[in-house]
């Protein structure tokens, strides 16, 4: 059994532990920034492999306490690193130190750690392992908050909002852990059809099409515990088994009967990056593309899901601004039945809506205060 920590986008939270609830993850306790379980190491991989909102999968290796670097090495140190390391193996330290007056340097705390490991084989081994930061095959992240915290193992590697399918970009994509949180807090419904009048590179629309089938989000890509040199035997067949699993569900739900999904933006590039990213999830059969201005929707189902998140504003003048606001909260005027799902770094388009949303959600897209609002139309 290990400890879990895993992090997601800042107030989204309840959508982790939603998602680790219907995983069948029982106990799982919400934290800033992320979501506590105990479990096997096959859960944590299951988390790597199916969580949509999951941005990193971290086990504990041991809780710490440190004031300075000496405590902070000694404390590494006492950690049975051969069990996870080999001397022919690379490894990166990966550090995040907060409100520890004797430790006020992440980079610096990294290199202690990055010591204590080196030593502890150089010890047990003989040799020591080489680092490598940019391609580790073992990844260590240390925490620490008021000299308080824990040095864990990412599972993940590369951050899991990294789908291995985002082929073409555009101005501000949403990342897509933060588009899956969106549509699960804002309530999007499977069973109904699905537009995003203002998709840019289609981030919500293709989470969406994923998410309805029940494909899983990490199945295009692969993580880092592949890589660990001292992965039994019996970890490697259980992870075989679930992404078998998860193969096979995918496969049958291509040939499942779905409601339409529509990405539509007025931008062209947009849209070809939005029909590449589509094709590159698998896709593209799923997702219909359409060059449109939103003030020109019209209510084409009795009842829909609208996601979108339109423009922030960094690149548009006010008067500009105000004027797509304004047409949004036109257009939902026409579109009774629907559900409409906004995330907004800009309190002007809740004004300009002019009515009062079912929910509304405080998270952070980044660095970025952003809400979540929903209007049942
Ligand atoms: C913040 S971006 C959306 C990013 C997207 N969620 C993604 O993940 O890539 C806003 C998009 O709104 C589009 N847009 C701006 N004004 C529009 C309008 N009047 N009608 C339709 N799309 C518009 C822009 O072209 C841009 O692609």
């Amino acid at each position: 059994m290990f400890r879990f920590f895993v992090t997601c986008a800042r107030g989204t939270e309840g959508a982790l532990r939603r998602e680790l609830a219907a995983m069948r993850i029982a106990g799982a306790k919400g934290d800033r920034g992320g979501v506590w379980f105990d479990g096997p190491l096959e859960m944590g991989m299951d988390v790597c492999l199916r969580a949509r909102t999951a941005v990193r999968v971290l086990m504990q290796l041991a809780e710490i306490e440190a004031g300075d670097g000496d405590s902070l090495y000694a404390a590494a140190r006492r950690i049975p690193w051969r069990d996870w390391i080999t001397v022919q193996s690379t490894f990166a330290v990966f550090a995040n130190v907060k409100d520890t007056p004797g430790l006020t340097h992440s980079g610096f705390a990294a290199l202690k750690v990055k010591d204590a490991v080196a030593d502890a084989l150089r010890d047990a081994l003989g040799a020591r392992p080489d680092v490598d930061a940019k391609s580790p095959e073992v990844s260590i992240a240390l925490h620490l908050a008021g000299g308080r915290g824990g040095l864990f193992l990412d599972l993940a590697g590369e951050a899991l909002h990294r789908r291995g399918t985002r082929v073409a970009m555009v101005e501000a994509p949403l990342k897509e852990t933060l588009a899956a949180a969106v549509l699960m807090l804002g309530g999007a419904q499977p069973e109904l059809p699905f537009i995003d009048p203002m998709c840019g590179s289609g981030t919500l629309a293709i989470e969406h099409a994923l998410a309805t089938r029940g494909i899983a989000s990490g199945i295009r890509r692969r993580f880092g515990f592949e890589r660990w040199p001292t992965l039994s035997a019996e970890a490697r067949a259980a992870w075989g088994r679930l992404r078998e699993r998860e193969d096979e569900a995918a496969a049958r739900a291509m040939t499942g009967d779905w409601p339409p999904v529509v990405c539509a933006d007025v931008d062209t590039g947009a849209l070809t990056a939005a029909r590449q990213n589509a094709a590159a999830a698998g896709m593209d059969d799923a997702i219909t593309f359409e060059r449109a201005d939103v003030t020109a929707l019209e209510r084409r189902w009795p009842a829909a899901t609208l996601a979108t998140n339109p423009p922030y504003g960094e690149r548009l003048n006010p008067a500009a601004l105000d004027a797509i606001y304004r047409g949004i909260g036109r257009t939902f005027e026409r579109l009774t039945g629907w559900r409409a799902i906004v995330l907004s770094g800009n309190p002007a388009l809740a004004q300009a809506i002019r009515r009062k949303p079912a929910v509304s959600h405080r998270l952070w897209n980044g660095p970025l205060e952003a809400r979540l609002l929903r209007y049942d139309l």
